[in-house]
Formats: structure tokens, sequence, C-alpha cells
């Protein structure tokens, strides 16, 4: 075991995209920020120091912080944020995980510019179940406005409407020769016949991608740092909040006609209507080689159109644990408690005093988002605190309900329950219960699937489906066998996901949908985990620079 030794310094830098200079808020002046390298079982140590006036909190994607909860990050969940000056460090162990993961900040929307990868390479002398590659390279998806990120977010929570859409994704920051007045594009150069990892993150704030490479195929070979069983496709699907490893072999000599450049491009994968960003970031697959009619055409990849949610069911189908001795899937086959939540968007009442703004949902109403038609709100204090100090009284209720307030038609048009109340309630978990739960969407309004995130667990997805979830004829078709076993789950517009874990961390841990807007419209709601017996299943306590609220 090794323990590594980060600074993460968060400061405001001046960075320019499509002709356009702003201030950003980044770790260590980067953008995307630092990668953390580790290994399976290391220590690792973050110091963060916040050098803004922007509050701030660093969540640690997908690290599943067995009983290290007060490393976790999501501001007024696990911490109170960091106010300007003040440092907090962060320490935990990666245990039992290697792979891809990402770092965010895990407050407001601050993570459209504060965001990094984590990689966590096997322990010495485990090799990955797939052949060495001869090179690693992360791909970060994000996403960048010309405007100032801050108007960008009160536009969405002011009037309810929607977020200004984005001005052009980024693959490592960088917007690419497709867009107007861009300069910056990724380049990766490839050798031939060499086969390459690409370690893709999506950290786009809002929008799920599909993402190909022009004349050459990929092999999955692992999602969320979980391997899985490795299969070939031309383009893949990825929401925000997901990582997934592919492999790709370079051709033997350059292709046909010349062409030694090959564009690695991404756009959205949207189900409804509504306005996006529909644009394509590419960044460009560049040979070593040419010859006397190397050609100076860059060929582009044909992806699926923005809407094929046939495309995007298959691929998830696709999607298998390795499940064997030495990765085996852990599935709960019995589970202790059923949980039925649904998950969407409604349109509630216009709040008054909101000055010149008006709402700008349909007939004047204002988006409101829900879990079980309550729509969280986030305490001033950290619910984490809370709970480990007993005697803070007030702050949540216990009473998250089990089901929805009543069954209605989950997929009509529209579903006949849209009204959200507002609460901060938490779903109590006794140490090791086994969950099942059925993810329904609501949403009619929304462009979009939710990619829903559980912290602190990976959870296996045993079942997927469009339409209202049937217990009686959809629990029988579920995958306890090698389902894939991930920390977000893209639950389908007009459809279900149905997620097993084992309740086996103390602490408490905030679920979401990963779209930014949704979250912050209160698509999110909070597990308590109480403590098992004996040390190994208990909570330490908090560190002593753990700020105060
Ligand atoms: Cu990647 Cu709660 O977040």
């Amino acid at each position: 075991q090794t323990t590594r030794h980060y600074k993460f310094n968060v400061r405001q830098s001046n960075v320019t995209r499509l002709c356009n200079t702003k201030p950003l808020i980044t770790v260590n002046g980067q953008y995307p920020g630092p990668t953390i390298f580790a290994q399976e079982g290391d220590q690792v140590i973050i110091k963060l120091v916040n050098h803004v006036k922007d509050n701030v909190t660093i969540h640690w994607h997908g690290i599943r912080q067995l009983r290290s909860g007060w490393a976790d990050g999501p501001g007024y969940i696990t911490q109170c944020p960091l106010q300007t000056g003040m440092s907090y460090v962060y320490n935990f162990t990666i245990t039992g995980q290697r792979g891809t993961l990402w770092w965010h900040a895990h407050i407001s929307w601050l993570r459209a510019s504060v965001h990094g990868a984590i990689i966590i390479y096997p322990k010495p002398h485990v090799p990955y179940p797939f052949p060495k590659p001869y090179k690693e390279v992360p791909i970060i998806l994000g996403e960048w406005w010309n405007a100032d990120t801050e108007k960008v977010i009160q536009q969405a929570l002011q009037t309810g409407g929607g977020p200004n859409v984005s001005d052009a994704y980024t693959i490592n920051g960088l917007p690419g020769p497709l867009y107007n007045c861009s300069n910056d594009t990724f380049v990766l150069n490839v050798n031939p016949r060499k086969t390459y990892l690409l370690r893709i993150i999506n950290a786009a704030l809002n929008d799920e991608l599909f993402l190909a490479i022009a004349n050459h195929s990929m092999t999955v070979v692992e999602v969320d740092a979980v391997y899985v069983k490795p299969f070939q496709t031309n383009t893949l699907v990825i929401t925000p909040g997901q990582t997934t490893n592919v492999l790709f072999t370079t051709n033997a000599t350059i292709n046909v006609g010349g062409v030694n450049q090959f564009y690695i491009a991404a756009r959205p994968f949207v189900t409804g209507g509504g306005t996006f960003d529909n644009s394509t970031v590419a960044g460009i697959v560049s040979y070593n080689i040419s010859n006397s009619n190397t050609s100076s055409t860059i060929m582009m990849p044909k992806l699926p159109a923005l809407n094929d949610t046939s495309f995007a069911a298959n691929f998830s189908a696709k999607l298998r644990s390795l499940a064997t001795s030495q990765f085996p899937a852990l599935v709960p086959q019995t589970v202790d408690k059923k949980l039925f939540f649904t998950v969407g968007l409604g349109l509630n009442p216009c709040p008054k005093g909101m000055g010149n703004a008006t709402c700008q949902a349909p007939n004047g109403t204002r988006f409101t988002a829900s879990v079980n038609n309550i729509s969280f709100v986030l305490p001033n204090t950290a619910l984490l605190q809370s709970h480990y100090f007993k005697q803070m009284k007030g702050v949540y209720k216990t009473n998250f309900p089990d089901n929805p307030p009543f069954p209605f038609n989950y997929t009509g048009t529209p579903p006949n329950n849209t009204q959200a109340v507002n609460g901060t309630r938490v779903k109590v978990l006794p140490f090791n219960t086994t969950v099942q739960l059925i993810l329904q969407d609501t949403s009619i309004f929304s462009t979009d699937s939710h990619p829903v995130h559980l912290h602190g667990f990976n959870f296996f997805v045993v079942g997927q489906g469009v339409g209202n979830y049937n217990e009686s004829t959809d629990a029988p078709n579920f995958n306890l066998i090698d389902p894939v076993e991930r920390n977000t789950v893209g639950v389908p517009k007009g459809g279900w996901a149905a997620i097993r874990f084992r309740a086996d961390n103390p602490g408490v841990w905030f679920m979401h949908c990963h779209l930014e807007v949704h979250t912050s419209w209160g698509l999110k709601m909070a597990w308590v985990v109480k403590n098992g017996k004996g040390p190994l299943q208990t909570l330490p306590p908090p560190p002593s620079d753990l700020p105060p609220c």
C-alpha cells in the first residue's frame, strides 16, 4: 500500500475557448483539472485549499468510501463547504476497485470547470483481464459556455425553464475544429498496429453523449471502474457521471486513399424535444505515418441520430459483468427491502417575488423535479454531521416513502401526478440490508433520460425496460447472474431501471440525477445507512478539519 499525496488549489484562471476569454474556477489552474493516479489498495490524501469567493467541495465520483464517508464530498450531505481561505484534507483508501473514475466539485454547478480523472491501476502483478494496451489515454468529455457560468445557473434556477445551452462540447477541455473560431483540438498521435486504452469520462453537465472514432471499432472492457465482458461497438453511449474504458487497435498501414487522420467525435443523445446543444465535438486520431499520397482529408465517423433510443437501449443491454471467480458479480440473490421510486420532472406554480424574471415552463409554470414526488431540499448543515452527532435534531426527516404517493400511469401523457412537495427526507437502512430499487421515469417534459448516481456503493442493474414497471411480468426476467455493476445508471425516458445493492457502508449517501439542472430542481434524495456491529461496520468520527457550517 502506497500513500498518494495531492494538493488541490482552487483558484480563478483565465481560459480562452471559441475566441472568448473568461475567468474560470479551476484546480491548480488546469482545465480539466489534474489526474489522480493510484493503485488498488492505496491511500489517497488530497489537501483542498479554496482561494476563490465561491464555496467549494469535491466529490470522488465512484470511489466507494468504505467507512470514510467524511471524504465523500457532496455539499450539505457529507460536509459543509469550504469558504474562502479554508482547507480540508480528503483521506480515503481505494478498496476493491480498479479502473477509471473521476472527481468533480459537488456544489452548485461548479463541476462545469472543476473536474478531472481518477485512474486506479490494478494491484502489482495483477494483469488486466484484456491484452495490455500500448498506451492509455484519458478522454474527458465536457461542456463550454461563452457566458459566465453563474448566469447560466441563475437562468436555470430562477426562471425554472432550463439552462442556456452550452456553446460547445469539449474533449479534454478542447472544442475541436468543427466549431467557429475554435483553435484548440485534442490530438492523439498513434502508431500503426497498436492497441490503445481510452479512459472515457462524461463530465458534461446536462447531456448524454454518443462517441465514435472514424474507421475504427472499439471494444468496451470496463464501465464505472468495473470490468465487463468485452464487446465490440462502433459507437458508445455515455451519460454524465459514467466512465467507460474501451480498447481500439490501429491499422497496419494508412487507410486506402491516403487518409491518416480520423475524427474521434461526440454529440448528444436526446430523446425528447426542447432546446439543447446539438453540436459535435471532435478530436483527431493521427497516424505517425505518411507516404507520397497522404491525403489531407480527416475522416468523420457516422454517429447515431440524436434521438436513437434503440441504439442506446441495445448498447446498455450488452453491458455484462465479467462474473469470473477472480472478478465475481456479488448480486444480492434475495432482497430485504423492495423500493419503488419515481424519478421525473413536474410543473409547479410559479413562485411570487421573482423580480423581472418570468417562469419559462409551459403555461407560466416552473419545472420541478422529484423522487416519489418529493423535491429534495438541501439543509443548511451537513446531513452526515446531523446523523453522527445525534443531538442535531430537525435537520431531516426519516420518512422518505418506499413508494410513490399513489400508483398512477407513470408514463402516460401527461402522467397524472406531477406536483411535487419540498422536503429533506431520508431513507434509513439497517447495516447490510439488501435493497432492490425500481427507478421509474415519469418525465414527459424532459428531453433526457435520468442518469441516476448513487454515492458510496456500486449497484447491479438487474433489469431495464420501457413503459410502466410491472412486477409480475418484469421481475422474473431480472438478470441475477452477470448484470453490469456500476454507480450511475441511465433510467430511460418513459421507462425504468431495476437495481440491487447491499447497504454495507455506514454513513449518509446522496443519490441524484447527474444532469445538473435536474439535481438543482430537486431530483435527489439521501440514504442513511446505520452502523453495524464492531469497528469494521462503524463509521469513525469526523476529521478535526471538517469545515463547520
Ligand atoms: Cu458525480 Cu453526486 O456526483
